[in-house]
């Protein structure tokens, strides 16, 4: 096979001959050795995979994170196989390796591409170091249902938001270039809809129109693909009748047909034999068949493929050209890699695993994650010199794991920093901190302590009390049907609020919770999600000021679960509510009439409006917004139009403000959102400044998939609005006109 020189290996003419030259001399077993990825596990992997390996079987592993055995099957595949083709080593790299950055959720509450982009790189550098290759990230599912555990790895309800910081995320993990040290290759998912799962509960049935899918769960793994993301993975999910697994439209239509994607599809795991599970296939014949045809290159743990493609083949009733095309895009990303170059991994050249650098980013990641919900009479921040005392109270204030949150196979606790920790060495021996986790878990319904919780906070100056879920009540598998703080939180909110003190309410959690039971018993709260290793001192510098917070909420918190989907980017429907009515039902006469007259879209006793909306979150400045103006009143395609507005700082401290442009196309060919998030941008604003901040908005910014599901830019009115949150009031205007 052609050698080539470090600067030829990306080279794509030289990976395209290469493939063609390695093609040429595989055997069919060969070819679908390399469509298999098996589960590694570590220290005895090479034992049993071995044989495998020698003959060509594999042509992937995952879940091996020790490099002494990554490098001995790596060495078995390269040396001692006919064709040495090396190994793809994946591994969920979701939010961090060893040092663990905010769940993804989390960092996408920075609003920050770059926080993003930085987290991913360091993930990819620490995972690198031990022979992985591959990460299983980004996740970009759209998720507008609390409910689902999942919505924690996801980046929230917002398609635009989703698809900057899904491009981000590939762009830290894949780097300039793939073959360089410390570049591994990113894995979109899961592709696709799988967030739409019915009544929020995990794996269970999606059903979204095809417009629907296009304007909403698409576009963030169209801007993942256009990003250079080298692989996609099938959703576990039925979409429609067809299992994204075996789903055609998806894979051939759409990935490559419409986007002309050249990566590879891996499965999720096992979901090629589930198609039989979920009905679409009656045995593992059908569902190699299934999957090979519809798209899905590489099958992850499972033995449909290696047990069913050759007779498939032999058979023809699968082309060989339908093989090597698989095979093919498999290969690229190996070349592309560098793995037949450099196959083996030297931890020593790589930096240090939880180096400085690394932490820091994890702190900062961490601190501009963290939400003010609320905060009443300036509970926060805490100054050291007013307070003689605190009382830190609640399970999550020292939980070093539960920091983490879900998907963090390789997390180590140990580096955790609590918030606790991060106190105690902030304050020293200024204030006297007691501690009283009150409960053993957030689950627990046990109250026996809450005297010694109302004890240590009544002689306190002021209550924090640090309350949420911890990891393993999120994530994949774990859904939740209410989604209220667990357990005895809410009762243990009401003991501490009868000390009469200031409370302030930390909440980490892997989802939107609703909050609507205590958000009247606490003057703050400060939404932390899992903020990861860096938590406490993230936290604590939120809480004492030495930071403002400056997150904004990528997923909207229902008042209940009942209002559940609900979400900023809705349709107006035909009788859209016109104020946030909330007819409690005891508020009914005895016989109420029955009427639809002036009646409109909200529940009786949860009105319309979510508790807190998506874009919301709040800071220690005060912000106003005012003066919203469009340099012209109409544009045609293909021009621009700068909306801009004045931003002032009429509070005490400077502080960064979220800026958000919300745009509505007010009539088009098929109903549109009451808003779009159509731009943000960070900018920092000194105590009495005001500034001008504006956006710059091309006439394509305006395109979604109409009626016919084709791309389209309609002409017509548009309201567009800039502020804090998508319940932005400065509203301006412009037209989008037909303009030969
Ligand atoms: C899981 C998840 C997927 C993950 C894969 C490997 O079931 O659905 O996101 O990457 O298996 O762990």
């Amino acid at each position: 096979m052609t050698a080539v020189g470090a600067e030829e290996i990306g080279n794509s003419d030289v990976v395209e001959q290469r493939i063609d030259e390695l093609l040429n001399r595989m055997s069919l077993a060969e070819k679908i050795g390399q469509m298999s990825q098996l589960s590694a596990g570590s220290g005895y992997a090479p034992d049993y995979l071995g044989e495998g390996l020698r003959q060509g079987r594999i042509g992937a592993v995952l879940n091996v994170v020790d490099v002494e055995t990554v490098n001995e099957l790596q060495r078995i595949a390269v040396e001692e196989s006919r064709l040495g083709i090396p190994l793809l080593v994946g591994r969920d790299v979701i939010h961090g390796f060893k040092t663990i950055f905010p769940i993804p959720l989390g960092q996408a509450a920075t609003w920050n591409p770059e926080i993003v982009r930085m987290g991913a790189r360091f993930a990819a550098l620490e995972a690198s170091a031990v022979g992985i290759n591959w990460a299983f990230a980004p996740m970009i599912d759209i998720s507008r249902d609390a409910r689902w555990g999942r919505i924690a790895e996801s980046f929230g309800e917002d398609t635009y938001l989703t698809s900057l910081m899904g491009v981000s995320m590939v762009q830290g993990l894949q780097g300039d270039d793939l073959s360089e040290p410390g570049s591994i290759a990113a894995c979109a998912k899961h592709f696709a809809g799988y967030g739409a799962a019915e009544s929020g509960r995990d794996y269970a049935t999606t059903n979204i129109p095809e417009n629907e899918l296009r304007n909403v769960y698409l576009p963030p793994f169209r801007a993942a693909v256009d990003a250079g993301a080298v692989t996609l993975m099938t959703s576990f999910s039925d979409l429609d009748g067809v299992p994204a697994t075996a789903n055609d439209f998806l894979l051939r239509d759409v990935l490559r047909g419409e986007w002309g994607f050249t990566g590879f599809v891996v499965s999720d795991w096992d979901s090629i034999h589930q198609l039989q599970v979920h009905g679409l296939t009656a045995d593992d014949e059908g569902s190699a068949f299934a999957a090979i045809t519809a798209g899905v290159d590489m099958e992850m743990s499972g033995d449909v493929y290696a047990g069913q493609l050759e007779k498939l083949v032999d058979e023809g009733r699968v082309s060989i050209g339908l093989i090597d095309s698989a095979v093919a895009s498999i290969l690229r990303t190996k070349f592309q890699l560098g793995l037949f170059e450099n196959p083996y991994t030297n931890p020593g050249d790589y930096p240090p695993i939880a180096n400085e650098a690394t932490l820091e980013a994890a702190r900062k990641a961490a601190s501009q994650s963290a939400v003010l919900l609320k905060n009443d009479n300036n509970a926060l921040p805490l100054s050291v010199d007013k307070l003689a005392r605190l009382a830190v109270i609640g399970p999550l204030a020292d939980a070093p794991y539960e920091q983490l949150g879900t998907w963090i196979f390789d997390g180590d606790p140990n580096l955790s920093i609590t918030p606790l920790q991060a106190i105690r060495d902030l304050v020293g021996e200024n204030v006297e901190v007691r501690f009283v986790a009150a409960m053993q878990t957030s689950r627990s319904r046990n109250t026996e302590a809450f005297d010694a919780a109302f004890e240590a906070a009544k002689d306190s100056d002021a209550v924090l009390l640090f309350l949420g879920e911890e990891a393993i009540l999120s994530g994949e598998a774990h859904s939740r049907a209410n989604i209220d703080l667990p357990g005895a939180q809410a009762e243990l909110v009401r003991r501490v609020r009868e000390t009469g003190k200031p409370v302030i309410a930390v909440i980490q959690a892997g989802r939107p919770l609703t909050l609507t039971n205590i958000v009247d018993e606490v003057d703050a709260i400060l939404f932390a999600w899992h903020p990861g290793t860096m938590g406490g001192p993230a936290i604590t510098d939120l809480l004492f000021g030495v930071e403002s917070p400056s997150g904004k909420l990528p997923a909207t918190f229902p008042r209940m679960v009942g209002q559940i989907p609900i979400y900023y980017n809705q349709k107006n429907s035909g009788k859209p509510p016109s104020a946030d009515r909330i007819l409690h039902i005891d508020d009914i006469e005895e016989r109420a009439p029955q009427t639809s007259f002036g009646m409109s879209a909200f529940h009786l006793d949860a009105g319309f409006m979510p508790l807190f909306p998506f874009g919301h979150g709040l800071s220690y400045a005060s912000f106003e917004y005012k003066n919203i103006r469009t340099n012209q009143t109409a544009i045609a395609r293909g021009e621009r139009i700068v909306i801009s507005a004045e931003l002032s700082n009429s509070g005490t401290v400077a502080a960064d403000e979220i800026v958000q442009l919300y745009v509505r196309d007010l009539v088009g060919s098929v109903t549109r959102p009451v808003r779009e998030l159509k731009g943000f941008q960070r900018v920092r604003v000194e105590p009495g400044q005001t500034i001008s901040v504006s956006f710059d908005l091309h006439s394509d910014d305006l395109a979604f998939f109409g009626r016919d599901n084709r791309r389209t830019v309609e002409s017509g009115e548009f309201h567009v609005w800039i502020g804090g949150s998508s319940a932005a009031e400065l509203r301006g205007e412009f037209r989008l006109v037909d303009r030969d």
